[in-house]
């Protein structure tokens, strides 16, 4: 693809560096237990992978661990046991703000934009941490490409926007630190079923530029759509887990975890 390593540089790959062997996966996640109050834990031993260039989406019904999970390898949560590894390098222990600097980025669930400020100042943001000034030009006009409708409002508060629109903000906005791997917090969250197939639709682009994504969803079917493989989180660990095909068409991953019970019977 001409355009994928216009977007995203290749990953760093210090342990592969002089080596041999295949490259380790872009994500590893090992028995990874962690939680907010002490002595409870919310994830109880949680073990996924993502290889490079995959989407992967992590399932499970509100109230899941989606969001810790997501929160945990991003830095925001304590880790109490378990591995994190980003390209074969320990993400135990690194501080938030730098894992940018690793190649990974992540847009929460909500409060994702600069309300206040205009498309193109959030688009700037994305890129605080860069003095690359030709290339964050060159980012700004490559993200007006992919979501032509931001272009189109790019002096416009982003608060203003409907929330698809900021959806989509927020996703160029984690681009422009020019990540590996992104990692999205219910992306389709409110949104109605157009605009979810259309925010989807966008996910899988990024993908095709080489951005691998690590999903978490609610919204099992549109998810497991446009991905390759899924887990399904329940209790603090992953109980399924397979390519989306096959788990879209598990009757038991159907009934017990996705919210088609109903259309199963
Ligand atoms: N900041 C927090 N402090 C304490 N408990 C929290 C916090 N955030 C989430 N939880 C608890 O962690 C559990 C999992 O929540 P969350 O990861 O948000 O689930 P999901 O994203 O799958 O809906 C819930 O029981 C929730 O109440
Ligand atoms: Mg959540």
């Amino acid at each position: 693809m001409s355009t994928m390593a216009a977007l995203a540089p290749a990953p760093v790959d210090l342990a592969s560096a002089g080596g041999s062997g295949p490259l380790p996966p872009a994500l590893v996640v090992q028995a990874l237990v962690a939680g907010y109050a002490p002595g409870v834990d919310i994830l109880r031993g949680i073990g996924l992978e993502v290889r490079r260039g995959e989407i992967v989406t992590v399932l499970g019904p509100n109230g899941a661990g989606k969001s810790t999970l997501i929160k945990t390898i991003a830095g925001l949560v304590p880790v109490r046991g378990g591995q994190v590894l980003l390209y074969g390098q320990n993400l135990v222990g690194v501080a938030a703000h730098r894992m940018v600097s690793r190649g990974l980025a992540y847009v929460p669930q909500t409060n994702n934009i600069f309300a206040r400020m205009s498309i193109e100042e959030n688009l700037q943001m994305g890129a605080c941490a860069r003095d690359d000034h030709a290339g964050v030009a060159g980012d700004m006009a490559r993200m007006y490409d992919l979501f032509p409708r931001l272009r189109e409002r790019c002096r416009q508060a982003a608060g203003t926007l409907s929330g698809g629109e900021r959806q989509m903000v927020a996703v160029a906005r984690a681009l422009m630190a020019r990540p590996t791997m992104l990692m999205l917090d219910e992306p389709s969250a409110g949104l109605s079923p157009k605009l979810v197939g259309v925010v989807f639709a966008k996910v899988r682009e990024v993908r095709d530029l080489g951005v691998t994504m690590l999903i978490v969803e609610q919204n099992a079917k549109a998810a497991l759509a446009i991905s390759d493989r899924g887990y399904v989180l329940a209790e603090g660990r992953e109980q399924v887990s397979g390519n989306a095909h096959d788990l879209l068409a598990n009757p038991e991953v159907g009934a017990l975890y996705l919210g088609v019970r109903r259309e199963l019977s």
